[in-house]
């Protein structure tokens, strides 16, 4: 069984899908951190990430290690990986390592941006989780607090704008709810509730 759940920055996708991995005992890939990582290796080379050619390679020679660095999920690599993210050659090269992720026997859950849409059409089950912007940018903004990082609300709620800006209208793969998606929106809801409505949803696609 595939599980696809898409969804903006801090809507609860990644909780929401790393329970449903436990629930159904399949493995889990964020697929946000691999363009994270391609953003950090051109940041730490002391590239430019709007470059499409340097992007690219560094996704082709993309090092494992990168994935579990601390430096992944700060704010500012969350820009240089969104950024990336928009290079067609950058998508293609990190296509096939998420296929490939898809394809095992007995399935896996996915999450990230363009995973019912392109990574897995024709995934089991597909998630298109939301919550209003406002309510993104109190969690990422808790959860910035929790890491040590004083950055103000409305700070963050303007990088969490450009964004879904970025991630929304770009040509390549943008971030839009697949028609066969189940909508969950978690504005109102706490993690526990989101999680149960996510596996009834998936309960009633399967
Ligand atoms: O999910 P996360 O916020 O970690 O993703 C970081 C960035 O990676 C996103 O803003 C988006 O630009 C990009 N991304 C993407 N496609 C995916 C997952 C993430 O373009 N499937």
């Amino acid at each position: 069984m595939i599980i696809a759940v898409d969804g903006p920055a801090a809507s609860g996708k990644g909780t929401i899908a790393r329970a449903l991995a436990r629930e159904y005992g399949l493995p889990h890939l964020d697929t946000g951190k691999l363009y994270r990582a391609v953003g950090l290796s051109v940041r730490r080379a002391g590239g430019d990430p709007a470059d499409p050619a340097v992007a690219e390679r560094h996704a082709q020679a993309l090092d494992p290690a990168l994935l579990d660095e601390p430096d992944l999920m700060s704010s500012a690599n969350a820009e240089s990986a969104s950024i990336v993210s928009a290079h067609p050659g950058v998508r293609a090269v990190l296509l096939d390592r998420q296929r490939a992720f898809a394809a095992q026997p007995g399935g896996a859950v996915l999450d990230g941006r363009d995973i019912g849409t392109v990574i897995a059409p024709h995934a089991h089950a597909k998630l298109f989780v939301t919550a209003s912007p406002e309510e993104r940018a109190r969690r990422r903004h808790a959860e910035l607090a929790r890491a040590g990082d004083t950055r103000d609300l409305l700070s963050v709620l303007a990088d969490i704008a450009a964004r879904d800006a970025r991630d929304s209208n770009r040509a390549a793969a943008p971030l839009h709810r697949a028609d066969d998606a189940a909508l969950l929106d978690t504005t109102e809801l706490a993690i526990d509730a989101a999680v149960q409505r996510a596996i009834a949803l998936v309960a009633a696609a399967t």
